[in-house]
């Protein structure tokens, strides 16, 4: 999308850095994967809504590059928490009519994880209304050099002539190819950060950070995001056209 983009009061993408699972169940003395539990009955949540939503695009940071550092316990835990998601949620995918897209290092994740992801994907591929994108194994700084590989490979093989010299050019080499780019990148749970997620393509998103962890976050918490975002005037680099109050 470009950032010419028509002035809307509802984001047509959300992006989500659902942060705090862990400190969620710290708090109940409970172990951390059964924050990440919880966790994942949210998004389901999060789904039943979205089909109703005018937001059409829901992008969830799920699994970071980094977060392969996180004891193995808890990366099988969590590997294992979303293959179960696509057994379960792959109905719920295809009654609502969400289309389910990746974004990141695909190759990394455990063959089964790999497995479950294409028959929900192949399930989902016709649906256009909603489009869930999990981004898996996912790094902006990955994504970057990932472009740069390709646009290397392609100038080599002839496919590129030039390299690209404007963003519309460069825009497809990164994962989220012609998606619109997130209007709004939400984080919960107090963290003030965006943490290599999106970082090209929410270079003109509003952000809002909130103190409720991912666990409680509830779509009440989710309209409030919608609504704050509705409030606020998106400029891309230009000058208000809003009245001036004196
Ligand atoms: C951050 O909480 C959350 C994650 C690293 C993983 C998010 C994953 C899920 C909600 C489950 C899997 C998702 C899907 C779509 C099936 P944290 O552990 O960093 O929390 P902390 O900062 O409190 O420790």
């Amino acid at each position: 999308m470009s950032t010419d983009s028509v002035q809307s009061n509802t984001p047509r993408h959300v992006a989500i850095i659902m942060d705090g699972n862990g400190r969620w169940a710290r708090k109940r003395l409970l172990p951390r994967i059964e924050g990440h539990r919880k966790g994942v009955k949210n998004v389901r949540n999060l789904l039943e809504a979205l089909s109703t939503s005018p937001v059409r695009y829901l992008t969830l940071f799920a699994f970071s590059v980094e977060n392969w550092q996180r004891p193995k316990e808890e990366v099988d835990a969590l590997m294992d928490l979303l293959k179960q998601f696509l057994k379960r949620e792959s109905r719920l995918l295809v009654r609502n009519r969400i289309r389910l897209e990746i974004i990141g290092g695909r190759e990394e994740l455990p063959e089964d994880v790999r497995q479950e992801l294409d028959r929900v994907q192949r399930e989902t591929s016709e649906f256009e209304d909603h489009v869930l994108t999990l981004a898996l194994n996912y790094g902006s700084r990955t994504e970057v050099l990932d472009a740069t590989r390709r646009i290397a490979q392609d100038l080599a093989d002839g496919s590129l002539s030039e390299p690209p010299a404007t963003w519309e050019e460069y825009r497809p080499y990164l994962y989220t190819g012609d998606m619109p780019d997130p209007d709004l990148i939400i984080r919960t749970s107090g963290e003030w950060r965006v943490s290599n997620f999106l970082l090209l393509q929410g270079a003109y998103a509003e952000l809002y950070f909130c103190d409720i962890p991912w666990p409680e976050f509830t779509i009440n918490h989710f309209n409030e995001a919608l609504e704050s975002y509705s409030r606020r005037e998106r400029r891309f680099g230009r000058v208000s056209t809003s009245p001036v109050e004196v």
